[in-house]
């Protein structure tokens, strides 16, 4: 039986399932992380053979906690698939000599910069890029790259202190905002669609593959408060407008030398047709992605997760049934949940393409839209056409309401 240590195994929500999969898998999971025990969720906690709780922050305490542990129990594998943690886990790996990522290996799937370096050696298109410490070296790159650019944070989340900017008036408004941001990435604007190439990998070969629409582009979701988050999770791969980024994806894992477990890409088309290369993570896609995967395989994406990182390999294989789509739906109002409009007619238009309404109950106070993607209410639709989902989506966006009032 092989021994797992599974970094914050209950932190975020999806990490409990993943750790429940390692054990369904027949891995003994021993967990590491900052929720003190009784705040584990039970999902996590029944599928651990033992728990350390440690500040995952400070290094030594963990490594010092796993040599403690070290004396009483072997262990063969790091998992983490939370991404403030991926260099921890490597160093734990290149600490007690075992197997999978080292921290040289993490650093490009962290550091935006490097990330994008190591891919032009290896001619992915990436956007004409720099990166900088200083104010002077953001005119400097503005000017070589050319108006419009994106300026964002070296190893940032959730769109988080990312601007457009068109001019350099535009940029002098915008550098103060930037002042608590130790690094930042200059881009190049790429205009188009964005989609998302997302796999599980053993052994370095791709076990499956989920491709994302979102609409509107990421940053949109993060600008506007009256927009409602839609995600597709794409049921038919072979498509013409997938070719370049699928091709891209797979010579990014090459170029990283990805082997073994979940990655998240991010990548471009442009009206042209050309891909553009994003970003990449050595984890999975968040806010509630994988459950949106299940919804279009009618599989378990995190025991296919566990299946690939134990054993390398999945043990039935997990393909596309529907388009899934969903949509995240932000309260309108400040305060409580103070009622829901508008689902009855779309429940009488839909029927059982809707597959989940998750709305918070009337009563919760509301979240705060520009910290929390998943908003006050998750629904999720999917058919086996295309189109009929786009519709799906877009009436939800546009004619479900919460309402919130103090
Ligand atoms: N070069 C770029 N051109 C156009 N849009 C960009 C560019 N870089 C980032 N963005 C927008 O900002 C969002 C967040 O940037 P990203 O690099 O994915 O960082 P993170 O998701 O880690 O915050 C992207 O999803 C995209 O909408
Ligand atoms: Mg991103």
């Amino acid at each position: 039986m092989t021994t797992v240590v599974m970094l914050s195994p209950g932190y975020p929500a999806e990490m409990a399932y993943f750790t429940r999969a390692l054990a369904e898998t027949g891995a003994r999971v021993i967990g590491v992380g900052d929720q003190p025990p009784h705040e584990l969720p039970t999902v996590a906690r029944d599928a651990l053979a033992h728990y350390e709780h440690v500040s995952l922050a400070d290094e030594g305490a963990v490594l010092g906690a796993l040599h403690g542990l070290a004396h009483h129990a072997r262990f063969e594998q790091v998992e983490c698939l939370w991404e403030p943690y991926m260099i921890l886990a490597a160093r734990i790996r290149e600490t007690f000599g075992l197997p999978g990522m080292t921290v040289e290996q993490t650093v490009p799937f962290r550091d935006k910069e490097r990330m994008k370096q190591v891919l032009d050696a290896a001619g992915v298109r990436t956007p004409r890029h720099a990166s900088t410490a200083t104010v002077a070296g953001v005119w400097e790159a503005a000017e070589r790259i050319g108006y419009p650019i994106i300026v964002k944070p070296i190893a940032g989340a959730g769109s988080a202190d990312t601007y457009r900017v068109d001019s350099g008036p535009e940029l002098s408004d915008v550098l103060p905002l930037l002042r608590h941001v130790p690094e930042v990435s200059v881009e190049e604007f790429v205009d188009g669609e964005e989609f998302t190439f997302d796999t599980i990998c053993a052994d370095g070969k791709i076990l499956f593959e989920n491709v994302m629409w979102y609409r509107p582009r990421p940053l949109q979701m993060r600008l506007h408060e009256w927009v409602s988050p839609v995600s597709i999770a794409l049921r038919d791969l072979s498509v013409p407008d997938l070719r370049g980024g699928r091709a891209m994806g797979r010579q990014v894992l090459d170029a990283l030398g990805f082997r073994t477990g979940f990655t998240h890409m991010e990548w471009y088309r442009t009206a042209a047709g050309e891909a553009v290369f994003g970003e990449i993570a050595a984890r999975p896609p968040g806010t509630r992605v994988v459950d949106l995967i299940n919804y279009c395989t009618e599989g378990d994406t995190y025991r296919g997760w566990a299946e690939a990182v134990l054993h390398g390999g999945l043990q039935r294989p997990l393909e596309q049934r529907f388009n899934a789509g969903s949509i995240f739906k932000r309260a309108q109002g400040s305060g409580r949940i103070s009622g829901v409009d508008g689902l009855d007619p779309l429940r009488a238009a839909y029927g059982d393409d809707i597959v989940l309404v998750d709305i918070l109950p009337l009563g919760t106070p509301r979240r705060d839209w520009r910290t929390t993607v998943v908003g006050d209410g998750w629904v999720v639709v999917r058919h086996h056409d295309l189109q009929r989902v786009i519709e799906m989506t877009e009436r939800f966006a546009t004619d479900l309401h919460i309402h919130a009032n103090a």
